[in-house]
């Protein structure tokens, strides 16, 4: 028996690649349903070979749907998810809205797959915000071999990460500078063609950014509390991709070569790392790709056991829709759906 799916936000950039992730992994599902808002009822969305017509998420009955990937922004989410739990099918969230909530798992499965049966509280699972899921997925084979002590992180996230809008603004304000047209910021509050802004979501009381202090939060929450985490988020004009220079500090030695040979190993992550022209990964190349990809593994001196590394994923993909879909099928592999049932 197949599943029946509810993806929220299929209009979107994280839901459209939702479906076709989906499709690509022949999820076991039975029936797919597109959900947006009312300006999309209608509007036509590609699964595999097939053509879905969107409906609308305020008038759709979810008491027979058993999965609902939902990535239509954290107002939305706060507003239909404790309901569309209550129904008894189990949300898969994108937003940041529950990510923080202790009855809420948050998980990455190559990571934490565990801590998903802590579900039935509310028949929510969150996903991680896109920097950090890659970031933990290269963190965890190296905490497990050294302990990690304190991570210095700097982001360069592509545009996609701020939602199709911002791939426009990115795509019209690159066109208008070469045809000495008029450069249009809405999205962001400075150019972001031929540009990079220091600021993604908003300023905290202490300076840093709610992006940064995500990074720090959901690393705690998912690998290990005692973990020192400072971050700085940086957009870029890249429309898909994003990476990050990351600095560690262990417990114990770690030297570049046994990192490699960890990394090499571990789940989700592939290692390119030739110490040549073009021997690295970059975002243009990792759209479309499932994996994280480390590069540019480095002793750090300046610090005892510390390491420098590269990391680049598809924010779409493992930062988002892949990494929900990956724990929808954690879901069924562990036969955990018919408990969401009981539960609501
Ligand atoms: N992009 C990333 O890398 C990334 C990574 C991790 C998490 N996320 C999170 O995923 C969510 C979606 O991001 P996105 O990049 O896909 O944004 P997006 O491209 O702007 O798409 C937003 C989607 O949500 C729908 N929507 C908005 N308000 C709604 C409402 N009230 N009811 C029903 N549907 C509604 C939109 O439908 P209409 O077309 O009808 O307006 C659209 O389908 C956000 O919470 C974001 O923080 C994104």
């Amino acid at each position: 028996m197949g599943y029946k799916v509810a993806v929220v936000g299929a209009t979107g950039n994280v839901g459209r690649e939702m479906l076709d992730i989906l499709a690509e992994r022949a999820f076991p599902a039975d029936e797919v349903v597109a959900l947006a808002s009312r300006r999309s009822q209608g509007q036509e969305v590609s699964f595999g070979d097939k053509i879905l017509k969107v409906k609308v998420l305020d008038t759709y009955d979810f008491s027979d749907t058993d999965i609902c990937l939902m990535s239509a922004g954290g107002e939305a989410s706060k507003e239909w998810s404790p309901r569309i739990g209550q129904s008894g099918c189990v949300v898969i969230d994108n937003s940041s809205a529950f990510r923080y909530d202790a009855d809420v798992p948050l998980i990455v499965p190559e990571v934490n797959a565990d801590a998903v049966e802590g579900f039935t509280k509310r028949n929510i699972i969150a996903n991680p915000n896109c920097s950090t899921a890659q970031l933990v997925v290269a963190l965890k084979p190296l905490h497990e071999a050294a302990t990690i002590k304190r991570v210095v992180v700097s982001t360069y996230q592509s545009v996609s990460g701020a939602g199709k809008d911002a791939m426009d603004e990115l795509f019209s304000q690159t066109r208008a500078v070469f045809t000495a047209g008029e450069v249009v910021q809405k999205k962001f509050t400075k150019r972001i063609a031929f540009n990079v802004i220091p600021h993604i979501d908003v300023f905290m009381e202490d300076g840093y950014t709610k992006e940064e202090w995500k990074m720090v939060a959901e690393t705690k929450k998912m690998l290990d509390p005692k973990i020192k985490l400072t971050a700085t988020a940086v957009r870029v004009p890249v429309f898909i991709g994003h990476a990050e220079s990351v600095n560690v500090e262990f417990e114990r030695p770690l030297s570049p070569e046994q990192a490699t040979e960890i990394l090499r190993s571990a789940p989700g992550v592939l290692v390119i790392d030739k110490r040549e022209n073009g021997g690295y990964m970059t975002p243009h190349e990792a759209a479309g790709e499932d994996a994280t990809y480390i590069s540019r593994i480095r002793e750090d001196a300046t610090v005892e056991n510390g390491l420098n590394f590269w990391c680049v994923s598809d924010n779409l993909r493992k930062g988002a829709a892949l990494n929900a879909v990956q724990i929808a099928e954690v879901l069924v592999n562990r036969k955990l759906l018919n408990k969401a049932k009981r539960a609501a």
